[in-house]
């Protein structure tokens, strides 16, 4: 690189973009509800909704009370429809993309999203020790395969017994592999929730939390 070259280019998970803004509105129906998005260059899709993020999106199932976390939310496509599902719930979205970070809080603001919220950092690093019933997203193939599988290890620290890790991804970014990797390390069932146009929407389970035998059964068992 000569001095010429000026800096390196953005890339979308750049903590701090340095491309000129260059807003503009989108929006997308969501289960009869029209949502409305601000995006912005240096973001990731930000010309429209990613269309593995619309597969997962479309898959994905959340129940009223569910606590979910939306990993690498970008502009908040994923967590602002969550947390309409998720109305009993909440949702925590993260990002380390700055720009990225506050354009997902200006969305759920836009959308009327008081079940969520939006925190800037690493992987697990902004959600401490906290656990959740699902786990979902569209994650940074482009930041390489080494921090994808430092993610999928590190989901079921994450989860609450019977929780789910949902992701999407395409055969250009190495699904098939993430998907041999997760049936042979999860400890719980993995299955296709979807697929089209190259894409799959995989869901990895964990296995419930074992009852505590009843008291009765607890006695039997310590006399042997
Ligand atoms: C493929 S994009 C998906 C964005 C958004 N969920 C969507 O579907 O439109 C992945 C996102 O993860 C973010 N990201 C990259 N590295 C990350 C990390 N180490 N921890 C958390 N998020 C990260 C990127 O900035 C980017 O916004």
């Amino acid at each position: 690189m000569t001095a010429d070259d000026g800096p390196p280019a953005d890339t979308y998970f750049t903590e701090r973009p340095r491309s000129r803004s260059s807003r503009r509105e989108l929006r997308f129906l969501y289960r009869g509800e029209l949502l409305s998005f601000v995006v912005d260059r240096g973001v990731f899709a930000s010309h429209g909704l990613d269309p593995g993020t619309a597969h997962l999106i479309e898959c994905l199932e959340v129940k009223p009370r569910d606590l979910v976390l939306d990993l690498g939310t970008g502009w908040g496509a994923l967590g602002v429809a969550a947390a309409k599902s998720a109305h009993a719930g909440r949702v925590v979205l993260t990002e380390v993309n700055r720009r990225a970070a506050r354009l997902a809080e200006e969305n759920l603001l836009r959308n009327g999203v008081s079940n969520a919220e939006v925190r800037v950092g690493r992987l697990f690093e902004p959600v401490g020790t906290e656990t959740f019933d699902v786990i979902a997203t569209n994650p940074p193939y482009r930041a390489g395969r080494e921090l994808i599988l430092e993610l999928l290890a590190g989901a079921p620290g994450h989860l609450k017994p019977g929780g789910r890790l949902v992701l999407v991804g395409k055969g250009s970014q190495g699904i098939r592999f993430y998907q041999e990797w997760l049936e042979e390390h999860w400890a719980g069932p993995v299955r296709v929730l979807g697929r089209g146009s190259g894409y799959r929407v995989l869901e990895a389970t964990l296995a419930p939390a074992r009852a505590a035998p009843a008291p009765a059964i607890r006695r039997r068992l310590r006399r042997g």
